[in-house]
C-alpha cells in the first residue's frame, strides 16, 4: 500500500489517513492510492465503515493544479476526467460506509471527493468550495452534478460560479455536510462511521433526486446566473460554463449531465483564461520566494507602528495597519491637518459600515487602535515607520534624518515614495540597512500590492520582515529594486506615454480609456489620472527636469503639464482629462481636450488620423511588455511573474490575461519584437527593442522558462 493514503483500523472503522503534505493535493497517485484504500476497507472483516481523513493541516486543497499542464488537448482531458468520474463512481458505490471527515478545506476535486462518499462530517472551523472558475476552469469531478443534489442549484452555482469556500456550518445549514464535529475530528468521525453502519443504509449523492419543482426554480436560476455574469464577469468563460453544466445536470441523467461537466471542463483546461490564472496562482506564492533571503532568515515581530503624514496615502497606510489589529501613531505636522486626515478615515470607515462589512463596534475598536498625533512622542517604542509625506526629496531626507534619531536602532524605516530614490532616505537615517521603501497603492487600505523596494544597504532581515507583515496586512508584498519609479510606476510611465501619443495622433481620451476598460482595466490611463492627480505626474517631472532627467525618454506630451498649468488636476479641481459636476465622478469627455490634441500634433508635424481600439491595445500592452523586459534584465524585478502580480494587484491589469508578461507570452515574444520594430519604423527611435526581448526571441525561449 502507499504511503499517500495510510491505512488502520480503530475501534471496527477503517480509518484511511491521506498523507501528501503540504495541502493534500490530488496527484493521479493520491487518487489512485484512495481508491485502493477504500478497496482495502471494504475487503476488510475487521471493519464495518470507513472514514477519509486528511492528514496535516486540511482535508484536500483539491486537484494538484500542476497535473493540468499536461493536459494539452481537449481529449487528453476529457480522457482523463473520464477516468476520475469512473473512479469516484466506484468510491460512491463502496458496501460499506464511507465517511469524508473534512478539517481546514476541501476544495475542488477535494469536495469532489467527500461529496462522492457517504456522508461528510466536519470540524466546526472547516470550509468547503469550489473555487476551481478562479483557474479558469470548472469542477470536473462530478461537482456541477452532485452539489446541486445536496444543496439545490442555487447554492451551488453561487459556489462554482464565485469560487469563494463557505464555512462549515453553513454548509451543514445547506446540507453540504450531515454533522458537525466539536472536538477531536476522527474521534467523532468515528462515531457517525460506527452509528451508520449500524443503520445500514448507504446514500449515494448521484441517486438523489431533486423534485420537479426544485429542478424549475434550479432553471430560472441559472438564467438569473447568466444574467448577473454578463455583467460582472464579461469575456471569462469559465464562470459561464460553470452554469452550463449545473443546468444539464438539472435537466440530464447523472451520467449525461457528468458527460457534458467532462465536455465543458476540457474546453476550459486548455483555454487562454485557464492556463493566465493557473499561472498567476503560482506566480502568487512563488513571489514571496527571494532567492538570496533564505526561509530561515530572523524575522523580527512587528507589535507596533507608526505612520508619518496623513493625508491620503498615510491615512490608508494607518487603516491598513489597524485592520490588522496593530496600533499605530498616525503623525502630522499641525492639529487641523491631522483632523481631515482623521475626518476622512472616519468617512472611509463609515462607508465600509453602510456596505454592512463592519458592525459600528468594530469601527469604533479599529479606530481605536490609531492615536494621532503631531509629536514624535511615542517613536520610540514602534518597531516600524512608515514615512507618507509629500513627494518631496528634501522633505523625505529631513524626515528620515529626524526618524534615525527619534526611533530605537532596530526599528524599520520605510518610505511609501513612488518614485524616489531610497538609498538617499537610508544615508539620512545614518542606518541604512533598516531603510527599504514600502510603496502601497492608493486606497492604501484596500488594493492588494506592497512594493517593497530593496535599497542598496537594506538587510535581509528587515526584508523577510516585510514580506511576512505584507501578510499580516493582507497584502501581496513583492520585492522589487531600487530603480526610478520602482517597478510598477517605471512601465507605467512608458503606458501612459503611449497613450499621449496616441491622443495627439488621433484617437479620443474617452476611446483610449473605453478600449483599455473593454480590454479589462478597471479604468483607462486617462480615468486613472484624473482619480491619483494630474498634479503628482507634474511635480514629478518637475523634480526630474530638475535634476537632468526624463521619466520615458522619447517624444513627451505637452498635455498633462498644459492641464496642470490651468489647475486641471483631475476629479479633485472638478476638471483634468473628463469634466466633472459639482460632487460627482461621472467623466464628461471635453472637447478642449481634442483642441489641444490638434495643437500638439500640428507642433510635432503630425498629421492626425483615425486610429482603430486594437492599435491603441496592442501600443499599450507592447509598451509595458518591453520595459519590463528591460526591468527584468537590470535586475529590478526577481521574475516575469513578479511583474504580473505587480500589474494585476496594483493597477487590476485583466487576471485572465496572466499579467502584462505573461499576456505577451501568449502573444509569441516574437510577435512582440516585430511590433517594437514595426513601431520604430513608423514613431521613430524612441521604440527600441529590450535587448532580453531579442535575445529570447532570438534563442526560441520564453519569458518562464
Ligand atoms: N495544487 C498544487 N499545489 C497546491 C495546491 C493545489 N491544489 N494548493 C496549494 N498548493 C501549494 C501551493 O502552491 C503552496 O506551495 P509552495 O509552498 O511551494 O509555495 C503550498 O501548497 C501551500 O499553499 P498556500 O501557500 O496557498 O497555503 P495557504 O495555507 O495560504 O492556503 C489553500 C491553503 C487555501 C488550500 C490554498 O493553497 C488554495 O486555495 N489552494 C488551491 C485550491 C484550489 O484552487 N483547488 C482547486 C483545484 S482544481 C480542481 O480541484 C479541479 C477538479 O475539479 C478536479
Amino acid at each position: 500500500m502507499s504511503n499517500l493514503v495510510r491505512y488502520d483500523v480503530q475501534n471496527g472503522v477503517a480509518v484511511l489517513t491521506i498523507d501528501n503534505p503540504p495541502v493534500n493535493a490530488l496527484s493521479p497517485e493520491v487518487w489512485e492510492a484512495i481508491e485502493a484504500a477504500v478497496a482495502r476497507g471494504v475487503a476488510d472483516p475487521s471493519a464495518v465503515a470507513m472514514v477519509l481523513i486528511g492528514a496535516g493541516s486540511t482535508f484536500i486543497a483539491g486537484a494538484d493544479i500542476k497535473i493540468f499542464d499536461v493536459l494539452k488537448t481537449r481529449e487528453d482531458s476529457l480522457a482523463r476526467s473520464a477516468t476520475i468520474h469512473a473512479l469516484l463512481k466506484r468510491l460512491e458505490d463502496a458496501t460499506k460506509p464511507l465517511v469524508a471527515a473534512i478539517h481546514g478545506n476541501a476544495l475542488g476535486g477535494g469536495l469532489e471527493i467527500a461529496l462522492a462518499c457517504h456522508f461528510r462530517v466536519a470540524a466546526t472551523d472547516a470550509r468547503v468550495g469550489q473555487p476551481e472558475v478562479l483557474l479558469g476552469i470548472i469542477p470536473g469531478a462530478g461537482g456541477t452534478q452532485r452539489l446541486p443534489r445536496l444543496c439545490g442549484a442555487q447554492m451551488a452555482l453561487q459556489m462554482c460560479t464565485d469560487g469563494k469556500p463557505v464555512p462549515a456550518p453553513r454548509a451543514l445549514a445547506a446540507g453540504i455536510i450531515d454533522d458537525l464535529v466539536e472536538g477531536d475530528l476522527l474521534t467523532g468521525a468515528i462515531a457517525f462511521a460506527t452509528a451508520k453502519a449500524r443503520a445500514v443504509k448507504i446514500r449515494k449523492t448521484r441517486e438523489i433526486t431533486l423534485g420537479i419543482e426544485r429542478v424549475r426554480a434550479g432553471l430560472e436560476a441559472c438564467e438569473a446566473a447568466r444574467a448577473a455574469l454578463a455583467k460582472t464577469a464579461r469575456g471569462l468563460g469559465a464562470p459561464f460554463a460553470a452554469v452550463s453544466a449545473i443546468e444539464a445536470g438539472l435537466q440530464r441523467t447523472f451520467d449525461a449531465g457528468s458527460l457534458r461537466e467532462r465536455e465543458l471542463f476540457a474546453a476550459c483546461v486548455v483555454s487562454t483564461e485557464s492556463k493566465a490564472l493557473r499561472h498567476l496562482f503560482f506566480a502568487e506564492r512563488e513571489v514571496a520566494k527571494v532567492p538570496d533571503i533564505p526561509k530561515d532568515t530572523p524575522v523580527g515581530e512587528i507589535k507596533r507602528a507608526a505612520v508619518v503624514g496623513a493625508g491620503t496615502m498615510g491615512g490608508g497606510i494607518a487603516m491598513a495597519y489597524a485592520n490588522a489589529g496593530i496600533p499605530v501613531l498616525l503623525k502630522e505636522v499641525d492639529d487641523a491637518a491631522l483632523q481631515r486626515g482623521l475626518a476622512t478615515i472616519r468617512k472611509n470607515y463609515d462607508v465600509t459600515m453602510s456596505k454592512g462589512k463592519m458592525t459600528a463596534e468594530q469601527v469604533e475598536k479599529t479606530m481605536a487602535l490609531i492615536t494621532p498625533t503631531t509629536s514624535y512622542d511615542g517613536f520610540d517604542q514602534v518597531d516600524i515607520v512608515t514615512e507618507a509625506v509629500f513627494e518631496n526629496m528634501e522633505l523625505k531626507k529631513a524626515t528620515f534624518a529626524q526618524l534615525g534619531k527619534v526611533t530605537r536602532p532596530n526599528c524599520i524605516l520605510a518610505s511609501n515614495s513612488s518614485t524616489l530614490d531610497i538609498d538617499q532616505f537610508a544615508g539620512a537615517s545614518g542606518r541604512p540597512s533598516q531603510v527599504l521603501g514600502h510603496h502601497y497603492f492608493s486606497p492604501a487600505n484596500v488594493m492588494k500590492l506592497l512594493e517593497i523596494v530593496r535599497g542598496r544597504d537594506t538587510s535581509r532581515e528587515v526584508i523577510a520582515t516585510s514580506l511576512k507583515l505584507a501578510k499580516r496586512l493582507g497584502k501581496v508584498g513583492v520585492v522589487v529594486g531600487n530603480c526610478f519609479g520602482f517597478v510598477a510606476n517605471r512601465m507605467l510611465a512608458y503606458y501612459m506615454r503611449e497613450a499621449y501619443l496616441l491622443l495627439e495622433e488621433g484617437a479620443s481620451v474617452p476611446q483610449i480609456d473605453r478600449a483599455l476598460t473593454e480590454f479589462g482595466l478597471p479604468v483607462g490611463p486617462f480615468g486613472m489620472q484624473d482619480i491619483a492627480g494630474i498634479d503628482v505626474g507634474a511635480r514629478i517631472r518637475q523634480y526630474l527636469t530638475s535634476i537632468g532627467k526624463t521619466r520615458a525618454e522619447g517624444p513627451q506630451s505637452a498635455i498633462p503639464d498644459r492641464l496642470y498649468a490651468m489647475g486641471r488636476y483631475g476629479q479633485k479641481t472638478g476638471a483634468g482629462w473628463y469634466k466633472y459636476e459639482p460632487g460627482s465622478r461621472t467623466r464628461i469627455s471635453d472637447p478642449l481636450i481634442d483642441q489641444m490634441a490638434e495643437e500638439e500634433a500640428a507642433k510635432r508635424g503630425l498629421e492626425r488620423r483615425p486610429i482603430a481600439d486594437e492599435e491603441i491595445i496592442a501600443r499599450i500592452t507592447t509598451a509595458l511588455a518591453n520595459e519590463g523586459a528591460r526591468v527584468l534584465e537590470d535586475g529590478y524585478a526577481t521574475r516575469a511573474g513578479d511583474i504580473d502580480i505587480i500589474y494585476c494587484h496594483g493597477f487590476g491589469f485583466p487576471r485572465a490575461s496572466g499579467g502584462p508578461m505573461f499576456y505577451a507570452e501568449t502573444m509569441g515574444l516574437a510577435t512582440v519584437l516585430a511590433r517594437v520594430k514595426e513601431y520604430r519604423g513608423r514613431f521613430g527611435d524612441y521604440w527600441e527593442p529590450a535587448p532580453l526581448l531579442e535575445k529570447l526571441v532570438a534563442e526560441g525561449r520564453g519569458l518562464y522558462s
